[in-house]
């Protein structure tokens, strides 16, 4: 006898597992630690926090310092936030759903866990697949939203793992195209610079996630918010229970966005250090690189990429290999994360991709 979900009885249960490196160049998560810039005044606010109530006017604060941080007129009501992205991503699936047909669509190289989550609350995925630009045929993707059992359009934007920004005309498109629900993954968005939150009057049907794991340096907090106008805000927190987000998460996340110039500054460093790695990476002969608006760099060293990534290894340098999707074959991907980081693997790279021309000659 199946005690639980019929759908959940032939599905594996995931492990992520990652090696445990010195330089963690695989999750792009960031060198910077957020507790320790903001420790003394997150500790002075957390003094005045009560953890024995439900309650606190931290949550009130945050939602103003938030909406405020957004900007475009955002309102506090507008923002809903969680355990990151990914939680957001979550509960919007589950609101969404209607029956075992409902599916979302979305494109494909793209997030890997949209399928993962979106399967955890009986939602299907179906893709639309991206060309060797990593662009999208907007015909198709309309056709999919059209089916009466796409409930949601998802668009990840700039895309992981590919790191490039689709044109935002193209969404756009979407958002006239379709009246279903188009969420907006913006977790990089302060690497690129570009948003859709300035579109949010315009258009009902949007909604926008975004992160504290990757320009906010705060993975291991797990915080992150939605953003939409408040009809849907409110649909998405009737499937949330109540004290979802402790007041230690949301005093440490204020204390953040009050003392964000420090993030915003180490931001842009990254993202100094990610065109000069790009640049440094596209001098390697037999190396592949592509652009990006994110704190990461997709690369390939072709059928040599899978030896690469174990020589990284050896060296202490852990990158994610992405080579599982047909269009990503033999591509890995490296997240920018210090000097000195980078430093080394430039030099690891060049170690081994020297080696391999001499064993060829
Ligand atoms: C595109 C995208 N969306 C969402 C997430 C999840 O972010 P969080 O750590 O806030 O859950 C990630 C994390 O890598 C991501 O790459």
């Amino acid at each position: 006898m199946h005690r639980f979900r019929s759908d959940l009885k032939d599905r594996k249960v995931a492990h992520i597992t990652v090696p445990l490196k010195r330089r963690m160049m695989c999750l792009n998560e960031s060198v910077l630690d957020p507790y320790q810039s903001v420790r003394e005044a997150f500790l002075l606010r957390m003094d005045q926090v009560h953890l024995n109530r439900y309650f606190s006017e931290v949550s009130v604060e945050l939602a103003q310092e938030l909406a405020d941080y957004v900007g475009h007129g955002v309102t506090p009501d507008m923002v809903v936030w969680g355990n990151g992205a990914d939680d957001m991503l979550y509960h919007v699936f589950m609101a969404v759903r209607e029956n075992d047909r409902s599916f979302l669509a979305a494109m494909s190289p793209s997030y890997f866990d949209y399928k993962c989550y979106a399967n955890a609350v009986g939602l299907q995925a179906r893709f639309v697949p991206l060309d060797e630009h990593f662009d999208f045929d907007l015909a198709a993707y309309l056709a999919l939203a059209a089916d009466p059992d796409c409930k949601l359009c998802v668009v990840c934007q700039p895309n992981n793992p590919t790191g490039n920004l689709f044109d935002e005309e193209k969404i756009l498109a979407i958002l006239r195209g379709t009246t279903k629900p188009v969420l907006v993954d913006e977790a990089y968005f302060e690497f690129a610079g570009q948003t859709l939150v300035s579109k949010l009057d315009e258009f009902p049907n949007l909604m926008v996630v975004r992160s504290f794991s990757k320009s906010f340096s705060a993975a291991g907090l797990r915080f992150g918010y939605l953003v939409s106008q408040r009809e849907n805000t409110d649909q998405v927190r009737k499937v949330m229970t109540f004290f979802h987000s402790s007041i230690f998460i949301q005093t440490l996340a204020l204390t953040m966005l009050e003392h964000r110039a420090v993030f915003i500054e180490h931001t842009r460093r990254v993202c100094e250090m990610r065109d000069e790695l790009l640049a440094a990476m596209c001098q390697i002969p037999g190396l592949r690189v592509w652009p990006s608006h994110t704190n990461f760099l997709l690369f390939s060293a072709g059928d040599c990429s899978a030896a690469l990534h174990l020589h990284l290894q050896d060296c202490g340098i852990a990158v994610r290999d992405v080579g599982a999707h047909p269009r990503l074959a033999e591509c890995l991907r490296v997240t920018v994360t210090s000097e000195d980081d980078n430093r080394v693997f430039l030099k690891s790279m060049r170690t081994f991709l020297d080696g391999k021309d001499k064993r060829r000659t």
